[in-house]
């Protein structure tokens, strides 16, 4: 059991905001230098306690081990303009001396059945507590506009609905994915054009 939830998710919240400045901060980096960022932003959360109760239940994972077993306690998203970003974020997150990827879970070149598509690493990051260095897990989605867009709102109507989308929904979902993934596609052929007209734009500021 956890008897103090402030005292245990505490960590988690620093590795959160710890990470959104460092990545925000290459963001930065890219800007200053005048160079397309493949990070267009970033966002992060610690997951709710009662998600955390119902996800446990769920997976029957016991809450003495849900430090080791559940991975999105902490979890940071990375949007990004085009899918060819996702790639060099991946990379740059593989660079890092600051925390290691233990897992990485591609849902682009494979998409999901819903129509869910994304790359997740799960990363392990220590945090300085008082009690000495602790390896937090925090699980990090990379994803496009596009497949953000979709995520959310198909997250939306997964809570209105409990998990149970009526099949005529869902196939509209699907047909959604696709038209995402074709939008996807489309800004890559014209990657280029756009990454001209918005250096051009950005030197004008
Ligand atoms: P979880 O029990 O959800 O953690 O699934 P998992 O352990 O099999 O991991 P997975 O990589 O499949 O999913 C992790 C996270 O990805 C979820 O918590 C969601 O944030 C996101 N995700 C996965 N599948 C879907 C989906 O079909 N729709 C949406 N909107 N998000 C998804
Ligand atoms: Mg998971």
């Amino acid at each position: 059991m956890i008897e103090n939830w402030d005292v245990f998710l505490a960590p988690y919240k620093q590795a959160i905001d710890e990470l959104k400045i460092k990545f925000k901060g290459i963001r930065t980096q890219y800007e200053k230098n005048s160079l397309h960022s493949p990070i267009e932003f970033v966002t992060g959360r610690v997951k709710p306690i009662p998600s955390i109760l119902d996800k446990a239940i769920r997976k029957q994972i016991d809450l003495d081990k849900i430090g080791e077993e559940m991975q999105d306690i902490a979890g940071v998203r990375m949007m990004c303009q085009f899918v060819e970003d996702i790639k060099s974020v991946v990379e740059l997150l593989r660079e890092r001396k600051d925390f290691e990827i233990i897992e990485e879970r591609d849902y682009i070149s494979q998409n999901k059945d819903s129509g869910y598509r994304s790359y997740h690493c799960v990363i392990r990051y220590p945090v300085e507590t008082l009690q000495g260095e602790k390896n937090i897990l925090v699980e990090i989605q990379i994803r496009t506009l596009s497949m953000n867009f979709w995520a959310t709102i198909e997250h939306s109507l997964n809570y209105k609905y409990s998990g149970q989308i009526p099949t005529n929904i869902q196939e509209r979902l699907k047909r959604a994915a696709e038209a995402a993934f074709r939008l996807d596609e489309e800004m890559s052929l014209i990657r280029d054009e756009i990454q001209e007209a918005q250096a051009i734009f950005s030197r004008k500021k």
